[in-house]
């Protein structure tokens, strides 16, 4: 498999989807730094030179466009079980961010390209922080690194355990189509269930319950009027 490296770049994602038609299934893209790097819903991701692992990997499964959603989590799945070997706990806040002391390590960015009712491909953008201590006021908070969190691991250790147990999810997936199986093991390592959240839709936040990652991946939670809701895409926090 093709991986290309760039000392710098806008985005991997971008630069994924420019070349995604004329590249191999499994094309690999990585940068140093990203000038434009994009996190979720129109976020800036910062993208510090030499700070983490920025990268995009191209895919072209043959499922329906509705399962996309599955590739994300088994991205999700890749990097925590990676870092969990590399002895760094860490688990999945449902659906795609990676949490170490319940602050974000991790996210990840799925953008397909559909040509009329067929996946023609996903590039599944990647980014950890890794040694990154500064980060900008909004989300101090929220964010954290390998590093910040008193762990010293080399970039390229991660990255190769995390390339490895993707191409095993992965290959496994599509050859199997069993999204029970990586529902299960996102359950394993998940964050929220058993826990007080928030549900957050555009500017409201409602007070509910992570209840269970059902067989289909979705995200079953309980609000306080004793309702629940299959989540099938969206956002959450940990009160
Ligand atoms: C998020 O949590 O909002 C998703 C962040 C995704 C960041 C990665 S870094 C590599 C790839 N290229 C981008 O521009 N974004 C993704």
């Amino acid at each position: 498999k093709k991986i290309l490296c760039f000392e710098t770049i806008g985005s991997t994602n971008d630069h994924a989807k420019k070349i995604a038609k004329e590249s191999e299934e499994g094309t690999i893209i990585l940068s140093e730094e990203q000038t434009k790097g994009r996190g979720r819903m129109g976020k800036v991701w910062h993208s510090i030179k030499g700070d983490g692992i920025w990268l995009s990997i191209i895919l072209k499964p043959d499922i329906p466009p509705y399962h996309a959603p599955i590739i994300t989590q088994i991205a999700g799945l890749s990097v925590v079980i990676a870092l969990n070997e590399l002895g760094v706990k860490s688990s999945i806040k449902w659906p795609n961010d990676i949490l170490i002391n319940n602050k974000k390590i991790c996210g990840i960015l799925t953008e397909m390209s559909i040509e009329i009712d067929r996946i023609d491909h996903i590039v599944v953008g990647i980014g950890m922080n890794v040694k990154t201590l500064d980060f900008p006021n909004d989300i101090e908070n929220m964010a954290t690194s390998i590093l910040k969190e008193g762990y010293s691991l080399n970039r390229l250790d991660i990255l190769s355990r995390i390339l490895e147990k993707f191409e095993e999810f992965y290959t496994d997936y599509v050859s199997n189509n069993d999204i029970e199986k990586i529902a299960n093991m996102c359950k394993t390592y998940s964050a929220i269930i058993g826990k007080d959240i928030y549900v957050i839709k555009g500017d409201k936040r409602r007070k509910a319950r992570g209840i269970d990652i059902n067989k289909n991946g979705n995200l079953i939670v309980e609000y306080e009027d004793g309702s629940s809701e299959e989540l099938v895409s969206g956002e959450v926090s940990i009160r």
